[in-house]
């Protein structure tokens, strides 16, 4: 496989950079990728996003920052994704990357057979899953000039193994997993990469160690929030940048931090 030339003038998409690790991802990528790079950064809170400019600026001075901020699965978003990957003029950049990083963790607090809200299932996976296929389907649209292009999903050990009262989340996870091998099927010129982060300590877990009905899988995020067990957002980063670096994996597969 050819190197995947991170090192060049590339177009980088993060969503849900305002925190956690997509903000990890966004620094990491931002200090990898060559002169004349544009990353858009995108979520919901501007605060956030603005925090994560700056640090990109800190660190990686040679890349040019855009702010996008909205949600992405609001009513207004298919104007949202098309502001998003608005490429200034795709003749200037080598490559390409999107990574599919916002994610919600949603209602953990019943069983699956408790699940019983139509809107409250809808919204999620409009979230997690159809918003990801729309953003996806116009990051193609706007960079077709691009030669080289790569689709980073961000994906859980959850798309593999079942965790009790999480059913919203794992069914999110497994779907966009069999996705994103689908595109790569699709697609043998695009590099596809399903890349599973390891616990992290963000508010995602300290939402689970509060939210989850399940006491065993409640258990295991209070001791990972309590004992910090869980691992650093720009130590996973590093591993996903160095996955992309190294460009060895199956395209489409699905990669763990402890792989
Ligand atoms: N934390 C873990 O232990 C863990 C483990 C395995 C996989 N993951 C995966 O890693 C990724 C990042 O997780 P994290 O722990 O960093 O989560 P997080 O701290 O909760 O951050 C989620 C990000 O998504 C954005 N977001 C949420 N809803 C959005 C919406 N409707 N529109 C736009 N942006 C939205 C949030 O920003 P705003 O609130 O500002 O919009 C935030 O930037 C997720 O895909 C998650 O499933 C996490």
């Amino acid at each position: 496989m050819a190197a995947a030339d991170l090192k060049v003038a590339t177009f980088c998409v993060v969503t849900g950079a305002s925190k956690g690790l997509g903000q990890a991802l966004a620094i990491n990528l931002a200090e990898t990728v060559g002169d004349g790079s544009l990353i858009v950064v995108t979520a919901r809170g501007e605060g956030g996003l603005n925090d994560t400019k700056k640090k990109i600026e800190a660190t990686a001075p040679h890349v040019e920052v855009k702010i996008v901020a909205g949600d992405i699965a609001g009513p207004y978003s298919d104007e949202l994704h098309k502001r998003i990957c608005a490429v200034p003029s795709p003749q200037s950049f080598k490559h390409a990357i999107i990574v599919h990083n916002a994610a919600s963790l949603g209602d953990v607090s019943k069983l699956t057979s408790e699940l019983s809200d139509p809107k409250v299932i809808t919204d999620y996976y409009q979230m997690n899953v159809s918003s990801v296929l729309c953003l996806n389907s116009q990051f193609f649209s706007a960079t077709g000039s691009i030669v080289r292009r790569t689709v980073v999903n961000i994906t859980s050990l959850c798309a593999l193994q079942p965790f009790k009262s999480w059913a919203l989340y794992c069914g999110g996870k497994a779907a966009r997993d069999m996705i994103f091998k689908v595109l790569a099927q699709e697609q043998p010129d695009v590099r596809v990469l399903s890349y599973a982060p390891g616990p992290l300590q963000t508010e995602m877990v300290e939402y689970a160690a509060q939210n989850t009905a399940d006491p065993d899988i409640r258990a295991f995020f209070v001791g990972l929030s309590k004992n910090r067990t869980a691992l650093d957002p720009d130590e996973s980063a590093k591993k996903m940048v160095k996955l992309l670096l190294d460009n060895k994996f199956e395209n489409g597969a699905h990669v763990d931090f402890y792989d």
